[in-house]
């Protein structure tokens, strides 16, 4: 995780940096720093906490510099603390770094320096990269970066300075996202695209092994043998405002309000001539003989949504595995599996981990990626693109219902190729599918009754998210979003399991919230419900339920209506209502919504 910026240009890298910052805080906000070169050598500030804090510590200061480096901090090793922020600095003072990844043999490499005389400061694995570099530098900041990349075991994207060349800003990545930005007053690095869309749209995007030599007046590429390199530059389609709150309190909010548009993004971008479509229309399902999907958190709740959707309408039996868990279980895949990865960052470590490992046993590969460029989507075999734009808030929401779409098109065609599907209701399920923007839209009329039944579970120990089948699936996504952002405890069942141990738990008052647009299931659902409310617990039902009668149970149940669609697609409108109960819970406890304690957005650490 971490995030990192550099900038070679003509104005004072301070501001520039500390403002690229802002928006790679979602990657970690433990601690953040920065170093430029000042009249008399580097010029570093570092603070624990948040971004906010190094900004007080920069008031006033005078600090200024062309050429320098900042980082926000997702502590891993070493707690969050003034001395293992970043950026360091060697014990000479000659190379300072910013570094996002984790250096697997630091321990190795600390201990070979220390015995040489180095003394190190902090506790991080971080610090040997500076160290290394500073015991390797014999004049030429290139053969120093060449050196200490065969040198580091692990993962690393490093932005990196040296006093004796004051005009460079060196860049080198394995397995982590680096950027290279290239502006009128200045080039950047950072670790996300956000971070340079107020200067410019015009990327580089660094591959593993390839170093970005950057000065104010352009960037250079060369390869582990100093050989220049060619690469493309590309223009990205995310504008300046889509990285800005657009007047919301927070992205989460805003993210979950652009839903609507970003549903029918990424249904015209499957649906209508253009890369996503030809890559789901050239997929011959026949050709596998079975279906993974694969990924972590939100992506993988919509992997679990997905299964639902496969194999009802493709009638294929799909498995659902957690990155972290297929990556190491030896999988029974070959060439006749298809693995699906979804994620919205395309840098989880445990979801390119499980790609690398299906393609290593021969299986093919199809991301569902949301950041072009990033590793996920360049290392599949095939990649679909969401196009949520720039998700900046920790918990995903708009990337999460795009994700839905493509699988949900990708189900539809494929069960068409398999003769599943006949055709015309292949087109009945399309034209019900351009629905579903119009459809979320409506959900927003009920924005005040959510928030009014958000405002009442701030007191909430515990909350229960129930459904069956794919209604199970979306309360899980429900219960995520909840104890993500407002630390309540919370788990999701599917509704039939809660009599084999959890409805133990139910007291007087405990909050249950059950998910009901499975039409033939709602009277099974309507069972739990009476379960729990017999036990004590208030119901939150929500769906699409039209003979619920909440008047007849005695003040005990709730309901938030949602419109009616096929029982296959409702996920995408449950999900928003989930959602924006998340956030107003959170918000009525006054938490910091868009960095929920201890989490980052991009986990690109095991
Ligand atoms: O970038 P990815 O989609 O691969 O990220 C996967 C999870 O880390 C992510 O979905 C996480 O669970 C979210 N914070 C949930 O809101």
């Amino acid at each position: 995780m971490c995030g990192i910026i550099g900038y070679a240009g003509n104005r004072n890298a301070v501001p520039v940096i500390v403002d690229g910052l802002k928006k790679l805080e979602y990657r970690g906000y433990d601690s953040a720093g920065i170093a430029v070169f000042g009249a008399d050598g580097f010029d570093v500030v570092k603070q624990k906490g948040r971004l906010a804090a190094l900004e007080s510590r920069l008031e006033g200061s005078v600090i200024a510099g062309n050429v320098g480096i900042g980082h926000t901090r997702w502590a891993t090793h070493g707690e969050p603390s003034d001395v293992n922020s970043h950026p360091h600095v060697g014990s000479k003072s000659k190379i300072a770094i910013v570094h996002n990844g984790i250096i697997e043999n630091y321990k190795r490499l600390k201990e070979r320096l220390e015995r040489k005389g180095v003394r190190f400061v902090s506790q991080t694995d971080s610090e040997v990269i500076a160290q290394l570099a500073e015991y390797y530098y014999k004049g030429d900041l290139m053969d120093t970066v060449i050196k200490v990349s065969g040198a580091l075991e692990g993962s690393y994207a490093l932005g990196i300075m040296c006093l004796d060349e004051p005009d460079l800003l060196v860049a080198v990545r394995k397995d982590n996202p680096l950027i290279v930005g290239v502006a009128e007053h200045g080039n950047f690095i950072a670790s996300d695209v956000p971070a340079v869309l107020k200067h410019t749209n015009k990327v580089y995007y660094l591959e593993d092994g390839e170093i970005a030599v950057l000065t104010k007046d352009g960037a250079d590429f060369l390869n582990m043998d100093k050989e220049p390199l060619k690469k493309r530059l590309e223009t990205v389609s995310w504008s300046f405002d889509s990285a800005e709150k657009g007047g919301y309190p927070h992205f989460m909010l805003k993210e979950i309000m652009e839903q609507p548009k970003v549903l029918k993004d990424t249904i015209h971008s499957v649906m209508s001539n253009g890369e996503n479509k030809s890559v789901a229309d050239g997929l011959d399902i026949s050709a596998f003989d079975k279906i993974v999907i694969t990924a972590c958190g939100s992506a993988y709740n919509a992997g679990v949504v997905a299964k639902y959707v496969f194999e009802r309408l493709c009638r294929v039996s799909v498995e659902v595995e957690l990155a972290s868990e297929f990556r190491y279980k030896d999988a029974v895949i070959d060439g006749k599996t298809l693995v699906i990865l979804v994620s919205q960052s395309g840098e989880t470590a445990d979801t390119i981990a499980a790609m690398r490992e299906a393609k290593s046993k021969g299986a093919v590969t199809l991301s569902i990626v949301n950041v072009i460029g990033s590793t996920i989507a360049k290392e599949a075999d095939y990649c679909l693109l969401t196009s949520a734009g720039p998700e900046i808030a920790v918990a995903t929401t708009k990337a999460f219902s795009a994700q839905l779409v493509l699988l949900y098109v990708l189900a539809a065609r494929f069960a068409v190729k398999l003769g599943k599907l006949p055709p015309e209701s292949f087109a009945e399920l399309m034209s019900e599918f351009e629905t579903l923007p119009d459809k979320a839209k409506e959900i927003f009329e009920h924005i005040d009754l959510i928030q009014k039944h958000a405002s009442e579970c701030v007191v909430c120990k515990s909350i229960f998210f129930i459904g069956r089948n794919i209604d199970y699936a979306i309360a899980l996504e429900g219960s995520l979003k909840l104890k993500e952002i407002s630390y309540i405890h919370s788990e999701a069942y599917a509704g039939g399991e809660l009599k084999h141990g959890t409805i133990s738990l139910i007291e007087e008052d405990t909050l249950v919230v059950a998910i009901s647009n499975c039409k033939r299931l709602y009277g099974k659902i309507m069972s739990n419900v009476e379960q729990v409310i017999s036990r004590g617990a208030k119901v939150l039902l929500i769906g699409c339920c039209p003979e619920a009668e909440p008047s007849s149970y005695d003040g005990k149940l709730s309901y938030i209506g949602l419109p009616e669609i096929t029982e296959l697609f409702s996920p995408s409108l449950s999900v928003i209502v989930l959602q924006l109960f998340s956030y107003y819970v959170a918000a009525n406890k006054g938490l910091d919504i868009d960095k929920p304690r201890n989490l980052a957005k991009s986990v690109t650490v095991e």
